[in-house]
């Protein structure tokens, strides 16, 4: 499943990450890839746990924290801290799949990356080309966001970043291990929910239809989800 979230950042907080990262001093984007992905790779990244990326960081998890939508859609049981990466011209990340374990730097704890997460902190005219290319069932799937929307994807998939032709491409990126690890369960769950929240609208919390709904949401949780 490959969803779309508006509105993860507003505007303002887009421009207060931007400003707090944008003076901050970048290394080679490689330092995060494996050896199959360093090929492909071509983009500066904050390091990982420096001050600035640590507090850029919490300020998207907060936001993540607040949208309900995210949270309903990602289930998310441990999110890898976000990490900030920026394409200049010519710069770009070929076809590749990211590494299925995250071991978070300085704790004692393994991410299994079920879902990965782009956050876009540019917006889409300050830039050409730059595309999130993600490989999907019905074909490659290419994405390009307002700064503050986020986009969500298995990790699974193949996916790039086209090159960039013209201006900067800032954005956080991060994955996440959902209580949910099957792609196709998580999928079913998503869509009850919503489902649920639309009649629960209508008809209010009260009602029998919208317990019984909720009912069997919790009971298919406790079948699939790990806590
Ligand atoms: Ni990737």
């Amino acid at each position: 499943m490959l969803i779309c979230i508006p509105e993860v950042l507003s505007k303002a907080a887009v421009a207060d990450i931007r400003k707090r990262i944008d003076t901050a001093s970048w290394v080679d984007g490689r330092v995060t890839a494996g050896a199959q992905s360093a090929v492909a790779k071509k983009n500066a990244q904050l390091p990982e746990g420096s001050p600035v990326a640590r507090a850029a960081g919490e300020a998207v998890l907060d936001a993540l924290a607040g949208s309900t939508l995210f949270l309903s859609a990602a289930l998310p049981l441990k999110i890898f801290p976000p990490l900030f990466n920026r394409y200049g011209e010519g710069d770009g990340f070929g076809v590749h799949v990211d590494n299925a374990i995250r071991a978070v730097p300085g704790h004692p704890v393994r991410v299994r990356t079920d879902l990965s997460a782009t956050l876009f902190l540019s917006e889409p005219e300050d830039y050409d080309g730059g595309e999130l290319a993600i490989e999907t069932a019905f074909g490659a799937q290419e994405v390009k966001l307002a700064a503050g929307d986020l986009v969500l994807y298995p990790a699974s998939s193949l996916h790039r970043v086209n090159p960039i032709k013209r201006g900067v491409r800032t954005a956080s990126f991060f994955w996440l291990q959902s209580m949910v690890r099957d792609d196709g369960e998580r999928a079913l769950l998503f869509d009850l929910d919503q489902t649920i929240q639309a009649l629960a609208a209508e008809r209010g919390q009260a009602d029998p239809k919208v317990v019984s709904l909720t009912g069997l949401y919790h009971n298919l949780m406790r079948r699939w989800a790990d806590a």
